[in-house]
């Protein structure tokens, strides 16, 4: 142990500590009278440790114990970056505490190809670019512009390092975990708290172990194993987990390629994804040009980046893979869980009915557009062009995964040969993969059936083009380009032969793998640095703009502020945060809390009126008893200085982790929120963001709570409000009539430091004066 101490202490420089880690490691391991597995390794190297934080690990239990990390890095996009970084400037704070990077990818719309595109997102969204771009200077960031590429992938060619810890705003951050890092995604505010020095919180996650077994061959590539991994856990079966793969399978593929396992692990609900270290890892990393890393990596391969011997019998789940006898698959449509090994899907495309021409094929996302990706399909494209076929059947589209493959593949002749194929080169970003696609070749809006093939992770209904009769059908970026050469989706590569006009045919063979480039270029310079001292920068918000808006601190606690509260509205039934704050047209306002306010609970169904489609997210004025939209009430009782609460459902709050779910309620003008139960991730938001979130002792009292009734909360003022004790809620009915029940809270003694401050950020703001 001293002799990694003394050795790698320095190595922040790189990124990680693997001294500090590897002495973490050592301490909790005097706790534990078993073998760690990788994941565990990983996230307890990274606890936060001190005399308020003992961490004992044999009382850490999976799916139970909430752990305190401190995460090496933060990433964020420019769809989530917006709300992420105005959070973060109401702290108030000089400079992020954690390296973090912002990357322009989400909104550049593809329609014309690279160049085209990229101005047109320019001037479409000058002033998200201008914001992320001055408040990224100012606080520390680096910011990679637009154009730059897709975030997973820039990640992971300049910052993945195995051992580390990342948590990132969008969900396919695990895609870290090719080359050994553990990454996580999370919502805005999870991220507000590492930038801001704050301890992450994290529910201790299931290990499911994969065995890999064999090696991959002919047209079977990573891919398949996730999806088939898919196909056996479904999209929820990954939930709470982390996916740890071992066995001797693990040290035949490249990093890229492990990644895109690790990436689209997402689509089975886990909570990350992890490789052991292995040789590829070190020639990524060397390719790269980090060098160092590599060398401190190998060093700690055996203490840090494997799990321990005999610690797979503690995984809470095995399943096995092997690679040998695995077949291509493409799944789909509509959901990623949906497997066909190719050999079935032409049976199961006539069966269901589903387009059988293909309408468009598509390269590119996080998932599945590294240089390795591209090669392959330059071979397919090489191989068809000496047998006479010159051109795709189906319209081709390509993005490459950043700026550094689009450079490498230009100069080593990748893209002029896909081009000369007929394939449109889009920008280095997320473009038809998360819905950013001007779509002419068929009627959105007429809703036209039509099936596309493409190499990404994700396929819900109307992802790609929002037209919800888009059959959408992923697989690898090989098959990708052979059915493009087939232009069926009842084609099998392995089997069938592609058929030229002059009837020509021919029957491809598998591309073979170059894992790396002979050395990457590195394209068009699109980073931006920070400078060393930013606080004499300011902060680009047009005060006019109506999709920027900086953040006013909220008030502190109000004594009082909880008695004879409105009931808002009494919530019935499911209500996740898409329900509490909807997306779709709403997606624009994500940087202006005023305007996106506007959808509060629009969606929820309200328990004092019928449940009908027209009557969703509405409720009566207490007042006027005028049926009006949920944010239109809350508006006006804010404006007469009137408090409320809402009363919650159980779950209240599953789903996505998006922050503005807790920020809506605070915003106009929330004291309390209280239900049967809550998701644990939204009642943590809440609490951050100074409202205060209860749960009824009995939850039959729900039924009790009437329409116009007035809530007091007893036990909640400065003083009063303790951790484990309870507070009493007095009801007064319109009639006069009254009574009380017991309400639960969670809060910890930090945490209730949140509450009267009015927020989180108030409070470090606080504790920074
Ligand atoms: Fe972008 Fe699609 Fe990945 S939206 S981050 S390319 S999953």
């Amino acid at each position: 142990l001293g002799r990694f101490s003394s050795t790698y202490t320095g190595s922040r420089r790189l990124g990680v500590n693997y001294g500090k880690q590897i002495a973490n490691l050592q301490l909790l391991k005097e706790t534990c009278r078993r073998p760690l597995t990788l994941t565990e390794k990983l996230l307890y190297s990274h606890l936060i440790t001190d005399e308020a934080r003992n961490w004992n690990v044999d009382h850490i239990e999976h799916g139970k114990t909430v752990l305190e990390l401190r995460p090496d890095r933060v990433a964020c996009h420019d769809a989530t970056a917006t709300m992420a970084l105005l959070q973060f400037i109401s702290a108030g704070l000089p400079r992020v505490m954690a390296p973090t990077t912002v990357h322009g990818d989400h909104l550049i719309v593809s329609e014309k190809g690279a160049e085209e595109d990229l101005q047109r997102a320019k001037l479409e969204h000058t002033e998200v670019y201008e914001f992320l771009s001055s408040a990224s200077k100012k606080y520390g960031i680096v910011f990679w512009k637009p154009g730059s590429g897709i975030i997973h992938t820039v990640i992971f060619e300049n910052y993945a390092i195995p051992g580390g810890l990342i948590i990132g705003t969008d969900s396919h951050t695990p895609n870290a975990g090719g080359l050994g890092m553990l990454g996580i995604g999370v919502g805005g505010s999870d991220a507000v708290d590492a930038m801001s020095g704050m301890p992450w919180e994290l529910i201790a996650p299931r290990v499911i172990g994969v065995r890999l077994t064999g090696e991959l061959k002919g047209w079977t590539t990573t891919k398949d194993i996730i999806c088939k991994l898919a196909g056996i856990l479904t999209v929820s079966g990954g939930k709470g987990s982390v996916i740890e793969f071992f066995g001797p399978g693990t040290e035949t593929m490249g990093a890229t390629a492990m990644a895109t396992i690790c990436n689209m692990s997402a689509e089975i609900g886990s909570t990350s994804c992890i490789f052991p270290y292995a040789e590829s890892m070190g020639r990524y990393l060397r390719a790269t040009n980090r060098h160092d890393v590599a060398r401190e990596a190998f060093h700690v391969k055996d203490l840090l980046l494997s799990a321990d011997e005999g610690s797979h019998n503690y995984y809470d789940r095995v399943i096995e893979i092997d690679l040998s006898s695995l077949e291509p698959h493409v799944n789909g449509p509509f959901t990623p869980d949906l497997a066909h090994p190719v050999s079935q899907l032409g049976k199961a495309v006539h069966e269901n009915g589903w387009p059988v021409e293909l309408s468009h094929a598509i390269v590119g996302s996080c998932t599945n557009s590294s240089y390795e990706d591209l090669e392959k399909c330059k071979q397919l494209v090489l191989q068809a062009r000496s047998a006479g076929f010159s051109k795709f059947k189906t319209p081709f589209l390509l993005t490459p995964g950043s700026e550094r493959i689009r450079a490498t593949a230009e100069a080593d002749g990748i893209l002029h040969e896909l081009r000369g194929a007929g394939a449109v080169v889009l920008s280095s970003s997320c473009g038809p993969c998360v819905g950013s696609w001007d779509r002419k070749d068929v009627d959105v809006k007429g809703k036209e059936k039509n099936s596309v093939i493409s190499s990404f992770n994700r396929n819900f209904v109307g992802r790609h083009d929002s037209n919800p009769a888009t059959h959408s059908f992923v697989t690898s970026p090989e098959m990708v380009t052979a059915f493009a050469f087939s232009g069926r989706l009842d084609f099998n590569p392995i089997t069938d032969s592609i058929i030229g006009d002059g009837q020509q045919s021919l029957r491809l063979k598998p591309p073979v793998n170059h894992e790396l480039p002979s050395s990457f270029q590195s394209g068009i310079d699109t980073f931006q640095e920070p400078p060393a001292d930013g606080t004499y920068l300011s902060v680009n918000i047009n005060p006019q703009s109506d999709r920027l808006q900086l953040l006013t601190p909220f008030n502190s606690w109000q004594p009082g502020c909880a008695e004879d509260m409105e009931v808002l509205i009494k919530v019935s039934g499911k209500c996740t945060t898409d329900h509490i704050s909807p997306a779709g047209p709403w997606y624009k306002y994500r940087g202006h809390l005023e305007n996106i306010s506007n959808n509060m609970l629009t969606t929820a169904s309200n328990a004092f009126l019928p449940n009908t489609p027209q009557m969703l997210g509405h409720t009566r004025h207490p007042f006027t008893g005028e049926l009006e939209v949920v944010p239109q009430v809350a508006r006006s009782l804010k404006q007469r200085g009137v408090r409320w609460c809402i009363i919650g459902d159980h779950n209240y709050g599953e789903g996505s982790s998006r922050e503005h779910a807790a920020l809506e309620p605070r915003y106009l003008g929330g004291t309390a929120i209280i239900a049967r139960s809550f998701a644990r991730i939204h009642e943590t938001n809440l609490k951050k963001q100074g409202m205060l979130p209860l749960t009824f002792q009995d939850v039959a009292d729900y039924d009790r709570i009437l329409e116009n009734d007035r809530i007091s909360l007893v036990g909640v003022e400065d003083g009063e409000f303790q951790p484990g004790v309870p507070v009493i809620m007095r009801v007064r009915s319109k009639d006069g009539h009254g009574w009380e029940a017991l309400l639960n809270h969670s809060y910890h003694s930090g945490q209730i430091a949140w509450l009267r401050a009015g927020s989180a950020l108030n409070h470090i703001k606080t504790r920074l004066n």
